[in-house]
């Protein structure tokens, strides 16, 4: 396993020195610990002024009952709310979460070219609210040797993984050793989704428009024809999965961090369609917490995106973008489903003090004689342009595929076939 450079990384010190906002004493006290452990060693607490009014529960905990470290790993390409709910499951099962991020290298030659990089997938991970501490470059199957470093220098109590059976090419199964100490334990796998179906839904974007394989310009189609059911069933043997998802009010309040603004709080708002959520929108999402106090999100629903962005878009639907929004670590609440246009009135309602808005965007300006959607937010002097510290967008991220069709779609094909073995076998498992 190699080990990462935190000092070229200051988001996953900042991740640490947002934590009070959101959460309140006790996860500062896992921040802590987590940072005086072996991982983070030998680099002290950069923020640890900012800690003292919480060092009473820093110490009681310290000398308390010793915390239970989880570990839990995963490739996180192209990152979705499944991967978030496991995450989320596998917090629950400890006090802290450790989660290995699979080297691009193992990733390429266990499954073929990762979409997204090492340092996006990081982004990803480190930005969801159940995650303590990142482990870059983990292996794609755990040896003895990481096992051992797992529990020994990590700390690590348990190793977590999902109840899909997780076979080593030689057919033996990869959490045996774990299993065998007695130190594994498992969780139901998220229903829904699933990096092989989203592949899919990008792919057979494409495929809609009927434009020949040798077309070598990877730009998305604007007009995909709707399919009739003969060519949805032929673009799902391409992997393309019919949504699995069923959006359920207890998902929703899982994911939620159920706290409203407290009094005289800074409500900083943001808008988008945070399609297929990437490395960009944590950081701009991070950037805009940054502002205020309390970060209120608008989802807008899929009409308006398609409106706005094409109707080959969203890749996801509202509900999936929502969970992906709500698991980010600064994100406060989210509108699910917001109006286009900021209205004075909506301001008044949610006591909003800032509406900031990104700089890389995606309006393709379908509609030419739009009105400006900020111009309520612009006339009473609130409104605020960040600058978007990546360049990444979602139509980047679906190009990456596009560009690579055809080692995708292998992949996918082949995943896909293991997947309608899983839908079709499946039985029902109680736990969430
Ligand atoms: C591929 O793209 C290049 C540059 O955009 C263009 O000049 C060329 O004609 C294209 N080739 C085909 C086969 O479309
Ligand atoms: C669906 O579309 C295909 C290709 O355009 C066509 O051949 C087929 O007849 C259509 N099926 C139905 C049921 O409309
Ligand atoms: C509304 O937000 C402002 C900050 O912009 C804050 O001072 C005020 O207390 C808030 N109002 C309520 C009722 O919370």
């Amino acid at each position: 396993m190699g080990s990462m450079e935190f000092e070229s990384n200051n988001w996953i010190w900042d991740g640490v020195y947002y934590y009070p906002h959101l959460f309140g004493g006790i996860m500062i006290t896992a921040a802590v610990l987590g940072l005086s452990t072996s991982y983070f060693g030998g680099y002290g607490v950069p923020c640890l002024p900012y800690f003292w009014p919480e060092l009473g529960i820093f110490q009681k905990r310290k000398y308390g009952k010793k915390p239970v470290r989880v570990y839990m790993d995963g490739c996180f390409d192209l990152m979705h709310y499944g991967h978030a709910n496991a995450l989320r499951q596998a917090k629950a099962l400890g006090d802290e979460l450790v989660v290995g991020v699979v080297s691009d290298e193992e990733i390429i030659a266990n499954k073929g070219p990762p979409v997204l990089s090492m340092e996006e997938r990081l982004v990803l991970v480190s930005g969801l609210k159940w995650v303590d501490e990142v482990i870059a470059n983990a292996p794609y199957a755990i040896t003895e040797q990481f096992m051992n470093s797992l529990f020994n220098e990590h700390k690590i109590d348990y190793i977590i993984h999902g109840d899909d059976p997780c076979l080593l090419p030689d057919g033996t199964d990869a959490y045996a050793l774990a299993k065998k100490a007695g130190r594994y334990k498992q969780i139901k796998r998220t229903e829904g989704v699933s990096s092989t179906d989203i592949v899919g839904r990008i792919l057979s974007s494409v495929k809609e428009t009927k434009v020949g394989e040798d077309r070598n310009d990877t730009s998305l189609p604007e007009q995909p024809h709707y399919m009739n059911n003969t060519q949805a069933e032929e673009s799902q043997s391409d992997g393309a999965q019919i949504s699995h998802f069923l959006p359920t009010s207890r998902r929703i309040v899982q994911f939620s961090n159920g706290k409203g603004p407290g009094p005289n709080a800074c409500v900083v708002y943001i808008d988008g369609a945070f399609d297929l959520f990437h490395a960009g929108h944590v950081e701009i999402l991070k950037s805009a917490r940054q502002l205020g106090d309390f970060l209120l999100v608008g989802i807008h629903c899929d009409e308006t995106v398609s409106d706005h962005r094409g109707t080959q878009y969203p890749i996801m639907h509202l509900h999936e973008r929502s969970l992906s929004v709500l698991a980010c670590r600064y994100v406060d609440e989210v509108i699910i489903g917001a109006p286009w246009e900021v209205t004075k009135d909506m301001i008044t309602t949610f006591n909003i003090s800032l509406v900031v808005h990104g700089t890389v965007a995606e309006n393709n300006g379908l509609l030419g004689d739009e009105t400006d959607p900020y111009a309520a937010p612009k006339s009473m002097g609130i409104f605020r342009t960040l600058e978007s510290p990546k360049s990444i967008t979602t139509t980047s991220v679906a190009k990456r595929i596009i560009a690579n069709q055809k080692i995708y779609k292998k992949r996918n094909a082949k995943k896909a076939e293991s997947e309608k073995r899983y839908y079709a076998d499946k039985k029902y498992v109680s736990g969430d």
